[in-house]
């Protein structure tokens, strides 16, 4: 039982220090389940103390023996849990506090039976240890896969329309750096544990400069190579991925927000394809038949105008991009026909597409992501569009098109979102829509997209044209077409 006591004291003295393995952590697991017998034995140790009964050294042994254990294990698991704020910190020195009390009543036990008041006081105190810590175990909530084996836990599964920072950024630091940042184990005086803690930096100050990822340190530290004593996390721990890195690089580009979410970003921010990629790993397999594309043909067709990205990596699955050029004629569109089979999202709002351009899109069979809101596409020039059956998100937004179109809607059948405000269709016939799909969902009010968005990071030309709607959020349907020339 000394063994015990004094192992608890070196483990809580010198516990920056040590680094536990993974074997150790997982009987810090038990920790919740161990706890309740030390509970109920010294409850009933000091009950019988306090009405004067003799109660079995075994039994105060045993209290004794099962605390000191429940507070070692819960030790042991402090090094692999992360609780945020500082009720772990309170928790563990108020549960050591109960099993080195007890400890030490036990030790001292005759001494204190000869002085009644020695013994009430630590009764007294004992019982108001129990209660704090177990008040402040309570707080320390635990997730259910609390007792799964190391490497086991579930992966935690990304909420429909993520924020970018709570969900997606900090799950990272969760998994990989907090481990060494959190509040009672402070490593370079920073906190990963919240987005006050990485604001507030560390030894050297701040370690994210918002919008500039340039001289943010904690991108400066991921990128180091493995071997470098400054990269993050250190030699010997899992490194984050190429695809976590530049999620918290583009997080950081973004000018590192709060409340950020995933339907806020614009389309051609490579953060999309990442969050999407994370919802679907298998995404890359999908497209593995798409036609062989080379970087140079990529180059060739793009342009100020016209921007063309690789969805991820090396894969084969276009983004494209179409801001309105000085002098436009169907052939700003038309002549990506080379990427047909490899376009997967085209964004050509606010064109002045006509019925030529949409022929072509209706050809490209594995579009999954379109974009034709404020364009003059109208119910007359839109069937070609009925071939796109892979097509998930179409945004038509402020134009014409109307009921005549809603039987091609009806015919997609990947169709997950439509964002259709400010277009000619009828409360009716969207209700029938919405009865016979009910999984897609039909965006009738203000698309976030346009709402004010700071993108420090713009890539490629600003064009006035694809943010002009920033700010304005009129639902006032201008004609489409018309657009253009007022602005
Ligand atoms: C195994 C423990 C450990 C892990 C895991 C870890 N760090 Fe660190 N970190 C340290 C130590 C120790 C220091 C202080 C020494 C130094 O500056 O290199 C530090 C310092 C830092 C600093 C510099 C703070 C300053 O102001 O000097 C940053 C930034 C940082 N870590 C980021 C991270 C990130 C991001 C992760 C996760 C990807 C991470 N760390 C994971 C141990 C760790």
């Amino acid at each position: 039982m000394l063994g015990l006591s004094v192992f608890l004291g070196f483990c809580l003295l010198f516990e920056s220090y040590l680094v536990v393995p993974e074997w150790v952590v997982w009987i810090g697991r038990w920790h919740p389940v161990l706890v309740h017998f030390p509970i109920v034995l010294l409850l009933g140790v000091i009950f019988l103390g306090f009405t004067r009964r003799n109660f079995p050294v075994l039994l105060f042994e045993i209290a004794v023996v099962s605390a000191l254990l429940t507070a070692i294990t819960g030790f042991f698991l402090a090094r692999d849990v992360v609780v945020k704020g500082s009720l772990l910190w309170w928790h563990q020195y108020l549960g050591a506090g109960v099993a080195l009390g007890a400890a030490f009543w036990y030790g001292f036990r005759r001494e204190m039976q000869q002085r009644t008041y020695l013994q009430w006081g630590i009764q007294v105190i004992l019982l108001a240890l129990i209660l704090a810590a177990g008040h402040y175990g309570g707080m320390t909530t635990h997730g259910e896969d609390f007792l799964a084996f190391p490497g086991e836990k579930a992966k935690r599964e990304l909420p429909e329309n993520p924020l970018i920072y709570q969900d997606v950024v900090q799950v990272i630091l969760d998994d990989h750096c907090v481990k060494c940042h959190n509040p009672s184990k402070q490593k370079g005086e920073l906190l990963l544990t919240s987005l006050d803690g990485l604001r507030t930096g560390g030894e050297n100050g701040p370690v994210i400069v918002p919008g500039d990822m340039e001289r943010s340190e904690i991108i400066r530290r991921l990128h180091l190579p493995l071997a470098d004593e400054a990269h993050m996390p250190p030699q010997g721990e899992r490194p984050l991925d190429k695809s976590q890195i530049r999620m918290i690089e583009r997080w950081v580009a973004l000018g590192a927000p709060d409340t950020l979410r995933m339907n806020d970003l614009p389309i051609q921010e490579p953060l999309l394809g990442l969050l999407k990629e994370l919802r679907e790993p298998k995404r890359e397999d999908k497209w593995a038949g798409l036609p062989k594309v080379a970087d140079s043909t990529i180059e060739n067709l793009g342009n100020d105008y016209t921007t063309i990205r690789r969805i991820s990596g090396n894969s084969e699955a276009l983004s494209v991009n179409i801001y309105l050029p000085p002098t436009y004629d169907s052939t700003t569109v038309t002549s990506l026909r080379a990427l047909s089979g490899n376009i997967v999202e085209l964004d050509l709002s606010g064109l002045p597409i006509g019925r030529t351009e949409l022929e072509w899109v209706g050809n490209c069979p594995n579009m999954e992501w379109l974009e034709i809101d404020r364009t003059p596409v109208a119910d007359s020039t839109f069937r070609p569009l009925a071939n796109l059956l892979k097509l998930e998100v179409l945004k038509i937004y402020e134009t014409g098109l109307g009921d005549a179109s809603l039987p091609i809607l009806m015919g997609m059948g990947g169709l997950r979102h439509v964002y259709l405000y400010g277009t000619q269709f009828s409360g009716r016939a969207l209700d029938i829509f919405r009865q016979q799909r009910p999984e897609v969902t039909l965006h009738t009010g203000i698309d976030p997209e346009n709402l004010p968005f700071p993108d420090h990071d713009a890539e490629g030309p600003i064009v006035g044209e694809k943010d002009s709607l920033a700010g304005q959020g009129s639902l006032a349907r201008v004609p489409a077409g018309k657009k253009k020339e007022d602005l």
